[in-house]
């Protein structure tokens, strides 16, 4: 699916493809536990949120230096160039590099090699959010957001990813304070297997702009409600809700009565090494499955830049 669109949840890590896993760990001197590229396929069987990131996390070791992220920041552009992808805010997960010893530096500068040549070399404009775990403390995630004070210039949000359910976005309020003092934008991942409570939460408490996911909002007609009056962009991704088995099939995936209630739903793809396909694919899934019609698409691929944190002009040259 080529129609041009702005990708909104993106974990760049979750770009790690198995191919690229073998090579940066032959490259950085890491053992994996799996003999061979099939063999770590094999492991993308998932329970649930946590059982994938187990393994995410795991994969992380192999990467260890600024060309490790810069190629796999630049890999993940190419792919999404050929699918259609104009725009691109991506997110990254510092504190899952910063314990394993690999500096805030190393991650950004790294990252932003292949960015900062994005738009010549891919017609990808991008930018960065950096997302706090919300499984570690508070404290972590203030210290993290201190550690990028060097890097501010590039990095423009913040945002909440990692085990969601035991973590509600109120554990973070001071850190999103401070995130909205350094005139940061707010978004979070609320409602994936969290409660409707956190997606509110996550507006009251966080004043997050966005919300990633937000599909459980469907349970509280309230809620729904209100995300359709306030214009509050989600950013879906219908495959990765099937492999984290938040849906139990994509024929059950809410995305069409999501659209029919007026919300301002976006496609994404969150980990597309990991569940199956990046954003073209996840457009064509629900294409298929859902039956979605040309004029959805369209609004879909709109969305994306509507929500996007382009300014006016950019926008209009990005779509
Ligand atoms: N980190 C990477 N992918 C994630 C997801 N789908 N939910 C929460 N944290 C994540
Ligand atoms: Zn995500």
């Amino acid at each position: 699916m080529s129609l041009p669109k702005a990708e909104l949840h993106l974990h760049i890590e979750g770009t790690l493809e198995p191919e690229l896993a073998f090579e940066l760990a032959a490259r950085n001197g890491v053992s994996l536990p799996y003999a061979d590229t099939d063999a770590l396929r094999e492991a993308y069987r998932f329970e649930d949120l946590q059982s994938f990131l187990n393994l995410y996390y795991e994969l992380m070791a192999v990467l260890r230096t600024e060309r490790d992220f810069a190629d796999l920041a630049d890999a993940y552009l190419t792919r999404a160039a050929a699918q259609g992808v104009r725009h691109v805010e991506m997110f990254f997960d510092p504190q899952a590099h910063t314990a394993r010893g690999v500096a805030m530096g190393t991650v950004v500068e790294g990252l932003w090699r292949a960015l900062e040549k994005s738009e010549e070399t891919h017609g990808i404009s991008t930018r960065l959010i950096m997302c706090f775990l919300r499984d570690e403390s508070a404290a972590s995630a203030m210290e993290t957001l201190r550690a990028a004070g060097p890097y501010l210039d590039r990095i423009t949000g913040v945002g909440l990813d990692s085990a969601e359910v035991g973590h509600p976005p109120v554990k973070f309020r001071e850190v999103y304070e401070a995130a909205a003092a350094l005139g940061l934008r707010r978004v979070a991942h609320a409602g994936e297997e969290g409660p409707p409570e956190y997606i509110t939460q996550a507006l009251d408490v966080l004043g997050v702009e966005r919300v990633d996911h937000g599909l459980r909002c469907m349970e509280d007609p309230a809620l729904v409600e209100r995300l359709v009056r306030e214009r509050i962009p989600l950013t879906l991704c219908p495959l990765s809700n099937v492999r984290l088995r938040t849906v139990d099939t994509l024929a059950d995936h809410p995305l069409p009565a999501m659209l029919d209630a007026g919300l301002l739903c976006t496609v994404n793809s969150d980990d597309p090494a990991y569940f199956g396909g990046y954003v073209g694919d996840n457009f064509d899934a629900v294409r298929r499955t859902l039956g979605l019609g040309e004029e959805r698409l369209r609004e879909l691929a709109r969305n994306s830049f509507t929500a996007s944190f382009l300014e006016d002009d950019e926008e209009r040259r990005a779509r």
